[in-house]
């Protein structure tokens, strides 16, 4: 049984009454146990404000991937949160939020979102763990991946870039599979072990980025492994309290019968693995990433709840097959406020590109969506779907593998009227247009799994359960 009172509670950040559809957590988590919630498409589908929708039915909250590029923006009445590395449960005064060994934590950032978090009114202390297995973002490898887009960017131009966040969390994961120079957050509470492995890896560190930056006239300063030892003890005395061992915690946690929500970070069409390599994040990001990220055996979630957005948007580099570039574009980017929570860069636009998105429902075998981004598309006279991809004339059966090929696939799109008037004010799903609704009945049609909600916008009231028979 879960010990998280049924009834809403008011007393949270914003203090927004929880005014949520009626039935949200029964259409959402029809199995009343453990679920998760992940990206379909490039990221930024929406995943926070889904995960605060249901988060006061559970009992722990967790991340299993990615570090902070992630940002999942969290709207309460009136007020804005963003989260990068804590998961969105904190919102939550009754949830424990779980940072997961399949994290890669910058301490100082982390840091910084507590006092963030603190100095707004949230409560954060027993209530946030992270995992003494998650590895460690260091300066050297925000260096590092900076370093190596200009590299690319000088030897194979724009176009092969990756434009990541710049936040050091590849680097930090090439590091985690090399083992011989990297850290882990458990190591902080070692000073002896910590100034050893400082030390190892500073040695390659230093020589390898000295290398390369000279190679791009770029400047480097040597990194002081004794400076940094100190810097890292320091940050280590206040995040102690949190550090433990969380996969024991969430197995304990679910032999006794709690709920455990699990974030997805990132989403699957940027998963190390399956999505479109190389233009991806260096994690596994989509349900598949959950027993390893978290520790918890498989068949841990019941529920898979994939998170899509109504049209395309893809930040940083690689191919979008739908992608466009016009006037609508700009109006789409306008009002879906389509600049980035991370780095605030614009994101690219595109039409729903339903190919990517049954591959991906697919692959994380979900078991319900959430469409997002509707109201978006009001005053559209026609909503576009590519529905199928032809590459040198021939139509695909499967999701391409290279990057090199959706570059080049040619969308076939399905038409479906707009709708003219705003529906961001619409409260129940019933009251939608037609055309809107259709255009939902499609999208289930088409990935064949049942989208259980949709948004009308970011704010709590703004997600909608979709009846049974929608
Ligand atoms: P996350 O990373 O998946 O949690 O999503 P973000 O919060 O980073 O980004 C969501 C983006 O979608 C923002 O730019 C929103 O303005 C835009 N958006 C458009 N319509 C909706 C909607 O109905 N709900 C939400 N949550 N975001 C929407
Ligand atoms: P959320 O959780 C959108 C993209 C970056 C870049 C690529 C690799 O908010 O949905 P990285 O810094 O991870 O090495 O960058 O992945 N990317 C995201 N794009 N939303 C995200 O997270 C992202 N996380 C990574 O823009 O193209
Ligand atoms: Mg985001």
């Amino acid at each position: 049984m879960s010990m998280v009172p049924d009834v809403a509670d008011s007393s949270r950040p914003g203090d927004a009454p929880r005014e949520r559809g009626a039935g949200a957590w029964e259409r959402l988590v029809p199995s009343g146990r453990n679920a998760c919630v992940v990206g379909l498409q490039f990221g930024d589908e929406g995943k926070g404000q889904i995960v605060d929708a249901i988060t006061d039915r559970f009992d722990y909250v967790t991340r299993f991937n990615g570090g902070n590029n992630a940002g999942h923006s969290v709207r309460i009445g009136d007020q804005k949160f963003a989260l990068h590395l804590i998961p969105s449960g904190i919102l939550n005064p009754s949830a424990i939020n779980v940072i997961g060994n399949g994290v890669v934590v910058d301490p100082e950032g982390i840091l910084a979102e507590i006092d963030g978090l603190v100095s707004r009114g949230v409560a954060v202390g027993e209530n946030l763990k992270i995992s003494t297995r998650a590895h460690v973002v260091l300066p050297w490898h925000k260096t590092q991946d900076r370093l190596m887009e200009l590299a690319l960017h000088k030897s194979r131009g724009e176009q092969d870039t990756i434009g990541t966040t710049g936040r050091g969390i590849g680097p930090c994961y090439a590091d985690k599979a090399q083992r011989s120079t990297a850290v882990r957050m458990g190591d902080l509470l070692h000073p002896d072990l910590l100034l050893r492995q400082l030390q190892g890896a500073a040695s390659v560190k230093n020589v390898m980025l000295a290398a390369l930056a000279a190679h791009l006239d770029e400047p480097f300063e040597p990194f002081e492994p004794r400076q940094l030892h100190e810097t890292l003890l320091g940050q280590a005395r206040r995040l102690a309290p949190h550090l433990c061992d969380t996969s024991a915690l969430l197995r304990q946690a679910m032999r006794e019968g709690r709920r455990v929500l699990f974030e997805g970070a990132n989403a699957a069409l940027l998963d190390v693995d399956h999505g479109t390599f190389p233009f991806v994040t260096s994690s596994n990001t989509t349900a598949l990433g959950i027993h390893a990220g978290a520790g918890v055996p498989g068949g841990s979630v019941s529920d898979v709840l994939g998170v899509v957005k109504c049209y395309t948007s893809r930040v940083g580099g690689g191919p979008s097959a739908t992608q466009f570039d016009d006037e609508t574009a700009n109006h789409l980017r306008k009002v879906g406020n389509e600049f980035g929570t991370t780095t605030g860069r614009p994101r690219r636009i595109g039409w729903l590109d339903l190919m990517a998105v049954r591959y991906a429902a697919q692959l994380n075998g979900c078991t319900g969506l959430v469409c997002t981004g509707l109201a978006v598309l009001s005053g559209l006279k026609t909503i576009r779907a590519a529905t199928e991809y032809r590459l040198a004339g021939k139509v695909l059966t499967e999701f391409p593998y290279s990057a090199d090929d959706l570059w080049r696939v040619e969308p076939g799109y399905a038409e479906f009227p707009g709708f003219e008037e705003s529906i961001s004010d619409c409260r129940r799903y019933e009251d939608l247009p037609e055309a809107a609704r259709r255009f939902v009945r499609e999208i289930a049609r088409f990935v064949e799994v049942p989208v259980r909600a949709v948004c009308v916008g970011p704010a709590r009231e703004q997600m909608l359960p979709v009846p049974a028979a929608g």
